[in-house]
């Protein structure tokens, strides 16, 4: 079977061959080829281009376009409201927040940690039940200066175990992909995650926990200052961008999201726990991170 030379590139991510491939294809990491399919501008000649903000912002400037004007403030974990659990008088019928009293100094440091100082606060905190199942705290791998940031959902048991996110099978997927669209991890890619704590059994992340660990993602991008945001899988999207939809009705847009008073450029994906279960939604997974590389490309050329 010929292919063409995009789908031998993502053949050959997944570790399937042997390709022949079309003659006089473009060639999809091309810099030519890249300027002329830059998603941005494409999204943008469609008209596609959706505008949320703010959601990691502390402003409260109004969305740009009413389309996208879903409560995103209200809705997003990460925007600044007031978290502090119900007083001691309320009702006894309401369930008991994840948040301890006790963090409330934690939370407070958070706000202004610098970027080595977070592990060891994410170490410190015991909000949530899950830091006592712990092996170890996943807080993040690269830091500021890596021009794109992916957020990740949790870690699961590798990553419980080596401390590091993205190590398990997923993770290898990821980091095959990343690097056959000419990413490195460290290097060009930070990774962080919703939730810093494994949940049990890799069972999904709860509100409350999301919302309980929420500070340390939002002070992570403060720091990170990502040029491209890649959200990775539904609660990173709903954790930072607001939205609930299914990845696959969000994904092929380019979001805006205003981090500390900066608007930057967002691409939503599948969880690549979720490519790892079917090919096509691999190849769909592939050109999303070919399309973050492509954006952070357009947006270095125009500085
Ligand atoms: N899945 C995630 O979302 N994050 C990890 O770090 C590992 C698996």
């Amino acid at each position: 079977m010929a292919l063409t030379r995009e789908q031998s590139l993502i053949w050959q991510a997944m570790n399937i061959g042997p390709q022949w491939i079309l003659r006089g294809e473009e060639d999809p990491l091309d810099d030519v080829a890249s300027a002329k399919a830059a998603p941005a501008a494409a999204s943008q000649a469609h008209g596609q281009t959706a505008v949320v903000r703010p959601t990691v912002s502390s402003t409260a400037t109004p969305p740009a376009r009413p389309a996208a004007t879903i409560p995103v403030n209200a809705r997003s974990p990460l925007a600044n409201r007031n978290t502090r659990p119900a007083a001691r008088t309320a009702p006894v019928a309401a369930p008991a927040p994840v948040l301890a009293q006790a963090d409330f100094q934690l939370v407070e440091k958070v706000k202004t940690a610098q970027w080595d100082e977070i592990a060891k606060m994410v170490d410190a905190c015991h909000a949530c039940p899950m830091s006592s199942d712990r092996t170890h705290t996943v807080t993040a791998d690269g830091a500021p200066g890596c021009p794109i940031v992916i957020v990740g959902e949790a870690p699961g048991r590798d990553e419980d175990i080596a401390g590091i996110p993205f190590v398990g099978k997923s993770g290898q997927l990821l980091t095959a992909i990343l690097e056959a669209v000419g990413l490195t991890r460290k290097k060009d890619v930070a990774i962080v995650n919703v939730l810093k704590c494994r949940p049990p059994k890799n069972r999904n992340p709860k509100p409350d926990e999301i919302e309980a660990c929420s500070h340390f993602l939002k002070r992570q991008l403060e720091l990170l200052e990502p040029k491209v945001l890649l959200l990775m899988g539904s609660f990173a999207i709903q954790s930072v961008l607001g939205r609930m939809e299914a990845v696959s009705k969000l994904r092929n847009e380019t979001y805006t999201v205003n981090i500390a008073g900066r608007d930057v450029p967002t691409i939503v994906s599948y969880h690549p726990s979720y490519l790892l279960r079917s090919l096509v939604e691999k190849e769909k997974g592939w050109h999303d991170v070919l399309r973050a590389r492509k954006l952070l490309e357009s947006l270095d050329k125009k500085q």
